[in-house]
């Protein structure tokens, strides 16, 4: 009996030293593969190399283009109804996909500005600058009045940032550009575009709610509306233009 005993117990034993052999195996093979994949990920720089200092591409993309856009032909302006927003995202797209960030052009954006293009009612342009919160907030209750942002190219694209990537799966969720980093960057190429558009399409009275209240004056030459919107306006087709000069309470008045 005691000699049965024993060798059962050898054999326990040998369970348990297999066990535990297998586990070690396992653990390097985890150790290994994890080591493979490091070494492979440092085989591609270009992700570590291009760290900009602007916020990385917005988390879903593609369903806020997508579902803004369906929102604004559906339930903002009813009259863009048959525009087709698959096709107005695939453009986005394909404007920047895979493009080096420092590097777009106004013909990247051609396609997609000729798709929404559409002419905007007469006396309702509200152009602004360093008035942000208070000019969309009065074209939030007052219809009378349209900002770029309440037209279809700048609604999809307020708010978010994008930019590619020549390398990985075309988009660089990390880091973009900042405009003090170079020019030429997805948003600044598309804001002065749809800002430009926006002010050809501009006709009868417009407004202009500019911030009296910041240091470096309400009027910047360097600003969109300084250096876009103001030089793009039809002189045969718009006849006025109302500025409204706000100052803050107890702020500054330049
Ligand atoms: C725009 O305003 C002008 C006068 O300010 C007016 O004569 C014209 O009819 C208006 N146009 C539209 C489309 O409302
Ligand atoms: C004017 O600019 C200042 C500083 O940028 C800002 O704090 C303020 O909210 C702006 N005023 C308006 C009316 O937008």
């Amino acid at each position: 009996m005691p000699f049965q005993n024993s060798s059962s117990w050898t054999r326990k034993q040998k369970l348990i030293l297999t066990g535990v052999v297998v586990v070690l195996l396992g653990t390097m093979t985890v150790f290994v593969v994890l080591g493979l994949l490091r070494v492979g990920r440092k085989k591609t720089p270009t992700a570590e190399e291009q760290q900009w200092k602007g916020r990385g591409t917005t988390e879903h993309l593609v369903e806020i283009v997508l579902g803004r856009c369906y929102n604004f032909i559906t339930t903002i302006n009813s009259e863009l109804r048959n525009k087709d927003c698959l096709r107005v995202w695939k453009l986005f797209e394909q404007a920047f996909l895979y493009k080096d960030p420092c590097s777009m052009t106004k013909e990247d954006y051609q396609p997609l500005m000729d798709l929404a293009r559409y002419s905007i009612p007469c006396n309702k342009s509200l152009f602004w600058s360093k008035t942000y919160d208070l000019a969309h907030h009065y074209t939030k209750t007052n219809h009378d009045f349209l900002t770029l942002e309440d037209t279809l190219l700048g609604y999809i694209a307020d708010g978010i940032t994008w930019c590619g990537n020549p390398s990985d799966s075309g988009v660089n969720y990390e880091s973009c550009p900042k405009w003090t980093e170079c020019e030429n960057n997805p948003s600044s190429v598309y804001w002065k575009l749809a800002s430009k558009m926006f002010a050809e399409t501009s006709c009868g009275t417009v407004q202009v709610m500019l911030n009296g209240s910041t240091a470096t004056g309400a009027f910047r030459k360097s600003s969109i509306f300084g250096s876009v919107e103001i030089v793009n306006l039809n002189p045969e087709k718009v006849s006025k233009m109302q500025i409204w000069l706000m100052h803050d309470i107890g702020g500054l008045q330049s």
